[in-house]
């Protein structure tokens, strides 16, 4: 599979930075792309970073991932907890998808956990 991955981010991510600092910090989604292609690059693998409001746009971009990425990244926000859309496409795929977030869904609200 080609060395690519891709790095997903779902809703509100794009606005990192000044969204809820005191949960999410102060970096803002660029500050994590930089740090992400870094990263990559020594690795060996060209990063592939994405952001959408929209869960449609995260379905079709695990679809793609599947036919080009050797893996993918993915804090998909809110429709973590949401939605069925995106962890059926996850499951269509053969390609390995990680789940991550910025702040702990465990010590949140109940309805992200
Ligand atoms: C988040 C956690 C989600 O519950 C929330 O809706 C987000 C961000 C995180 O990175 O901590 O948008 O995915």
């Amino acid at each position: 599979m080609a060395s690519i991955l891709f790095v997903l981010n779902g809703p509100n991510l794009n606005a990192l930075g000044k969204r809820e600092p005191g949960i999410y910090g102060g970096q803002t989604l660029a500050d994590i792309e930089a740090l992400c292609r870094a990263e990559g690059e020594k690795l060996g693998f060209a990063v592939d970073f994405r952001q959408s409001n929209h869960e449609g746009d995260l379905v079709d971009w695990i679809h793609e991932a599947g036919d080009v990425a050797a893996g993918v990244a993915i804090n998909a926000g809110a429709y973590t907890h949401t939605s069925i859309a995106l962890h059926d496409a996850i499951r269509a795929v053969k390609t390995p998808v990680v789940e991550l977030h910025l702040s702990n869904v465990h010590a949140r609200e109940d309805f992200r956990h």
